[in-house]
């Protein structure tokens, strides 16, 4: 069955790069966008060209260098920011202007001192004026996961009839529950007339820790593009991680979609951006933590040696790591010793093992880890 392809929008550059701490310079980002474009992602954020001059340039610079990834520009629902994003991205082969304002009733009351009415308009207005410079116009409804549906769908219809090509719905607050975002976009699809001419975007906060969750229930319900970035990095919890949604979407091949990620580059890229970034990915990350290939029960080691599907969902290859790790701890049983012993050289008998193990266990208990280096004294002390 030939699986239907979901957009990749990746905003590491952008919202992942609003993180205290995550800020680069122009020479750091463009290494960064040209391995998302090697990546295969559809879209890089590349930044918000009226915040600084530093980061006008980094969308600049990038436009020049990205070669197959469209390349994105964020902006309010103001004229100024509108030109400075074309501006920008003047060089993009395929640039995209992302314009936008807050819609819930929160963002319209203390944020713009405003009513539905006026926000309605300029996000049309806003929307028109980005027309004049591009052709690819995704608009964003700030805070449309705490949005009335009904005001949703009707401004969702008119940025549609101004010319926006995408229709970004963000949880921006992280709030929704998955079936309340499903239910969100579903109700967009069914109610508002012009659907067919944009295609929905899912860009989810990861404050409840529902992100991916979220995302992958947009797509189900009809979105065709995910907003995330490497390593789920972005404001507070921070966004909906690539790498979960792309590997959800490839491992749950019924659910009949996919993307054009080469996710062999996907633990690689997690590093990189990682190092460049100076912000650690978490050791229980789902796809690329450090442990999210390793074992070390003895009952799951000894099922891992013998099959590695008995507790693995991903072959560690396809997101280009090299092996599964079976790591010695207090909590291993025989079988991972052996194996670890047998790769640095060791090929113990069942009897030999059973002496071994017996030492293994109170050096185990007095350290965290038991590294391929502390096994030859192991053995040594054992078969004495
Ligand atoms: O979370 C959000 O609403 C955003 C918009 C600016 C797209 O990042
Ligand atoms: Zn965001």
């Amino acid at each position: 069955m030939s699986r239907e392809l979901v957009k990749i929008f990746d905003t590491t550059l952008r919202d992942g790069e609003q993180v205290p701490g995550c800020k680069l310079e122009t020479k750091k980002k463009i290494e960064i966008a040209e391995r998302l474009d090697e990546l295969g992602v559809d879209i890089i954020e590349a930044g918000f060209p009226i915040s600084s001059p530093g980061d006008y340039k980094s969308v600049e610079e990038i436009s020049k260098v990205v070669k197959n990834s469209s390349v994105c520009g964020l902006s309010r629902a103001v004229k100024k920011d509108i030109e400075v994003a074309a501006s920008a991205l003047k060089k993009a082969k395929k640039p995209r202007i992302h314009t936008g304002i807050g819609t819930s009733d929160s963002h319209i009351k203390y944020k713009f001192n405003s009513d539905r009415k006026s926000i309605s308009e300029r996000a049309v207005n806003a929307v028109k004026y980005a027309k004049k410079f591009v052709d690819d116009v995704e608009f964003y409804a700030e805070d449309a996961g705490r949005t009335d549906n009904d005001f949703l769908a009707k401004i969702c219809e008119k940025v549609i009839n101004a010319g926006a090509t995408v229709l970004n719905i963000p949880d921006t607050t992280g709030y929704c529950l998955p079936n309340q975002y499903a239910k969100k976009i579903e109700y967009l699809i069914n109610n508002v007339t012009n659907i067919d001419k944009a295609i929905i975007s899912c860009h989810c906060h990861n404050d409840l820790g529902l992100a991916t969750a979220n995302s992958i229930q947009g797509v189900i319900s009809g979105a065709r593009q995910i907003e995330c970035t490497i390593n789920g990095i972005g404001e507070r919890a921070g966004n909906t991680s690539l790498e979960e949604v792309v590997m959800v979407m490839r491992q749950h091949s019924e659910l009949g979609y996919d993307t054009k990620i080469n996710s062999k580059l996907l633990y690689s890229t997690s590093r990189m951006v990682s190092e460049i970034m100076g912000m650690p990915v978490q050791p229980n990350k789902a796809i690329v933590g450090t442990n999210a290939f390793s074992h070390s029960s003895g009952i799951h080691q000894d099922g891992v040696i013998k099959n590695r599907e008995t507790y693995e969902i991903i072959d560690p290859n396809d997101v280009g790591v090299n092996e599964s790790s079976i790591v010695l701890t207090a909590r291993s049983g025989r079988a991972a010793i052996a194996y670890r012993s047998k790769k640095i050289g060791f090929d113990l008998s069942k009897i030999e093992l059973d002496r071994v193990y017996q030492v293994f266990l109170k050096f185990a208990d007095m350290n965290k880890e038991v590294k391929d280096q502390d096994l030859p004294e192991i053995i040594k002390q054992a078969l004495i």
